[in-house]
């Protein structure tokens, strides 16, 4: 078959890592048979350069002609400046909001050939297999009122945490069909003893409950969770959060898996599940643009060949193949290969590139 795939390398790493997923990509459609067409666009700090926006509408419509997205990274100390009227983090909020990604699933498996790359005691993090659901389109990141102002008592700034009852219900559904089809364990992850929205999210939890027999589910407060991710990280299976305290539980629950750069994620327009076997996405490593190593073939390609796997599952329904870049990624971790940020004693160190191409030579049909 035929697919087209949007491609927005990014900035910093971005450009590295992606162009070795599109490698691993190329060989999955020569051994299954399909072709996959890359449309290739700007976002971030490159396309506030060249085009003076983070996310130019040619790239909205880019993306949506296409089955699915592949996203690089974002960012770099260029456009740090907390005065400037654009960032290129701008960029991929404004994604988010215009595909309507709402759901941003954010797995965390532990391979056993990487236990020693954890600073956690290899015990700990050994049977973690866990998935975040993470709201990404609402909360305090998209809440109004948002502002910085001056009175005449000194400045002040505002930020809002607001949710709608279908926002939260459909972003919980997600953790139920997505628990459904792993261990069917659900743990909602809240602030429940302070927020309203928090009182309203594990209102609605409740009630979905009874409509997921085969799952079950408890509530958690986001303190504890960051507590419990440490301590007893095996507990989870599915944990379903809003969007702020997805972000801040994503970083530490990665550390599990001992480096950032092994990572991927996939942000969706739909359920995964259910009616639809799947949906619209955007798959990027959840490391950022590491702007330090840029282009010196130093980046861990792994994250972003994941998400390029998990696009071939959640968006283009093809499960054997995603299935074969995850052996493939296994494979040649087993044989000693390492990229610097997991590189342990007796180990063998690749690049960027070489990462990329062992991986690309390990998948079969
Ligand atoms: C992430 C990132 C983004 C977020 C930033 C870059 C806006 O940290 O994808 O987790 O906070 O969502
Ligand atoms: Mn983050």
């Amino acid at each position: 078959m035929n697919f087209d795939i949007a491609v927005l390398p990014g900035d910093g790493v971005g450009p590295d890592v992606t162009d070795e997923a599109l490698r691993v990509l190329d060989e999955v459609g020569e051994r299954f048979g399909h072709r996959f067409m890359y449309k290739t666009g700007l976002i971030g700090g490159i396309a506030i350069e060249k085009s003076g926006s983070a996310l130019p509408q040619q790239t909205i419509d880019t993306c949506r002609r296409c089955d699915a997205v592949l996203l690089g990274a974002v960012g770099g100390p260029k456009w740090d400046d907390p005065g400037a009227a654009t960032r290129p983090e701008d960029g991929l909020l404004a994604i988010r909001r215009e595909l309507k990604l709402f759901a941003n699933l954010r797995p965390v498996k532990v391979f056993r050939v990487l236990e020693d790359a954890t600073s956690l005691k290899p015990e700990v993090v050994r049977k973690v297999d866990l998935m975040v659901v993470r709201e990404l389109t609402g909360g305090l990141y998209f809440g109004r009122p948002k502002k910085r102002w001056s009175t005449s008592r000194g400045r002040r700034a505002v930020d809002s945490m607001t949710y709608t009852e279908k926002e939260i219900e459909r972003i919980l559904r997600a953790g139920f069909e997505l628990a459904l089809a792993r261990r069917r364990r659900l743990c909602s992850v809240d602030k429940a003893n302070v927020l309203e929205s928090s009182r309203l999210w594990r209102q609605i939890a409740g009630e979905l409950a009874a409509g997921y027999p085969k799952v079950s589910m408890d509530n958690m407060l986001v303190d504890a969770c960051a507590m419990r991710l440490i301590r007893d990280p095996s507990y989870f299976d599915v944990i379903v959060t809003e969007n702020m305290f997805g972000d801040i539980l994503t970083d530490e629950a990665s550390m599990l898996a001992g480096s950032l750069g092994m990572l991927p994620s996939a942000s969706l327009a739909g359920i995964p599940g259910g009616k639809s076997s799947h949906a619209f996405g955007l798959y990027e490593p959840i490391h950022g643009s590491a702007p330090d190593i840029a282009g010196k073939d130093l980046a861990n390609p792994i994250a972003a060949i994941l998400s390029a796997g998990m696009l071939l599952y959640y968006s283009l329904g093809l499960n054997r193949e995603s299935t074969a870049v995850e052996k493939a990624v296994l494979q040649v971790l087993e044989e000693g290969y390492r990229t610097k940020d997991i590189m342990t004693k007796g180990m063998k160190q690749a690049g960027t590139k070489e990462m990329g191409k062992l991986i690309a030579g390990r998948i079969k049909a």
